[in-house]
C-alpha cells in the first residue's frame, strides 16, 4: 500500500498523527492528514485547560473540529487526555480534597459524555509515575490530595461514562523495561486482578539519542500486552535525520507488529514545521511535507 494508514491497516493497525487546530487551515497540512493517516489524536485541544478552564464552564470548539474533521473521513480519535498534572487550570489544585474529587469526576464525566461513541481510546489518566528508580508516584493536586486511589477512580468513572471507549494509562520512559516501566506494570497487573477497567497502554515514545529506543521495546510491549491489555505506541517522535532516524523509526514499528496486541501507532505531529520539539526534526514529513528517509522506513516495515 501506497500510505501509512493503509500499509497499516493491512496489518490490522491504525497509524495516527497528533493534530493541532490552527493547522487546519493549511492546505499541505490537511492533505498529508488525510492521505497518510487513519487516527487522530488533538495535540492539546481536550487537555484540561483547554475544555474546562474554569470550574464547571466547558468549551469543546477546538477540539470537536478536530473530531468533526476526523469523523467525516473515517479515522479514529484517541481522547487526550482526562486526567494530568500537566495544562492543568490553577482552580483544580487550589481544591480542598473532596472538592477535588467531586471536579475530578465530573470532568470526566462530562468530557466523555461530549464525545460519547466518538472515541477509539481514552487517555484516562497520564504520566502519574515518577521519572528514576523509585517507582514512585508522581506529586500531583490529584496524587497529593486523594492518594494512591485517583487512578483507579478515574478508571471506573470514565467506564461508566462511555462503556464503548477504550480505557488507556499513558506515559513516557515507560518504553523500556525499567523501575517506572515496573510500577506502572504492578498497577495494571493488579487492576487486572481487582477488575478495575482498564484496556490499553498508550507508551507515548519520545526519543532523542539521550534516550534511543530501547533494545527490549518489543519485549516491554509485550509483557503489557500479556496482562490481557492492548497497548498503544500514542506520542512517536525520534530527533535527528537521516538513516539513524530511520533506522529508529523502523525499530518501533517492527516492535509493534510483532505484537499482536499493538493496535496502533500514532506519530507527534505530520510536519518537523509544527513539533513540539522546536530544537528538533523528530518527524516523518520535514517543513516542507516532503517524505524524509523516516517516512520510507516506516512504510517498508509497514
Ligand atoms: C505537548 C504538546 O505537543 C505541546 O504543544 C504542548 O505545549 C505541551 O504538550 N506528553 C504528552 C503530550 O502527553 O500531551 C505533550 O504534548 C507531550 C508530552
Amino acid at each position: 500500500a501506497g500510505t501509512l494508514g493503509a500499509a497499516a491497516a493491512g496489518k490490522g493497525r491504525y497509524f495516527g498523527t497528533a493534530v493541532a487546530v490552527n493547522h487546519l487551515g493549511e492546505a499541505p497540512y490537511v492533505s498529508t492528514l488525510d492521505t497518510e493517516f487513519t487516527a487522530v489524536t488533538p495535540e492539546n485541544e481536550m487537555k484540561w485547560d483547554a475544555v474546562e478552564p474554569n470550574r464547571g464552564s466547558f468549551n469543546f470548539s477546538a477540539a470537536d473540529q478536530i473530531v468533526s474533521h476526523a469523523q467525516s473521513r473515517g479515522m479514529k480519535v484517541r481522547g487526550h487526555t482526562l486526567v494530568w498534572h500537566s495544562q492543568l487550570p490553577g482552580w483544580v489544585g487550589g481544591l480542598s480534597a473532596s472538592d477535588l474529587r467531586t471536579a475530578m469526576n465530573n470532568h470526566i464525566n462530562q468530557v466523555m459524555a461530549h464525545y460519547k461513541g466518538k472515541i477509539y481510546s481514552w487517555d484516562v489518566v497520564n504520566e502519574a509515575y515518577q521519572d528514576g528508580s523509585s517507582g514512585a508516584r508522581r506529586s500531583s493536586p490529584f496524587q497529593d490530595k486523594l492518594g494512591n486511589g485517583f487512578i483507579e477512580e478515574a478508571f471506573r468513572t470514565a467506564r461508566a461514562a462511555d462503556p464503548a471507549a477504550k480505557l488507556c494509562y499513558n506515559d513516557y520512559n515507560t518504553d523500556g523495561v525499567n523501575a517506572k516501566s515496573n510500577a506502572v506494570y504492578a498497577m495494571v497487573k493488579d487492576f487486572k486482578a481487582r477488575g478495575v477497567p482498564i484496556d490499553c497502554v498508550g507508551f507515548q515514545s519520545h526519543f532523542n539519542s539521550a534516550s534511543p529506543v530501547p533494545a527490549d521495546y518489543q519485549a516491554n510491549l509485550q509483557r503489557f500486552a500479556d496482562l490481557g491489555v492492548d497497548v498503544q505506541i500514542t506520542e512517536l517522535d525520534i530527533e535527528g535525520s537521516g538513516s539513524s532516524q530511520a533506522a529508529g523509526y523502523s525499530n518501533v514499528v517492527n516492535a509493534c507488529l510483532a505484537v499482536t496486541r499493538c493496535t496502533g501507532i500514532t506519530v507527534w505531529g505530520i510536519t518537523d514545521k509544527y513539533s513540539w520539539r522546536s530544537s528538533g526534526t523528530p518527524l516523518l514529513f520535514d517543513s516542507n511535507y516532503s517524505k524524509k528517509p523516516a517516512y520510507t522506513a516506516v512504510l517498508t516495515a509497514l
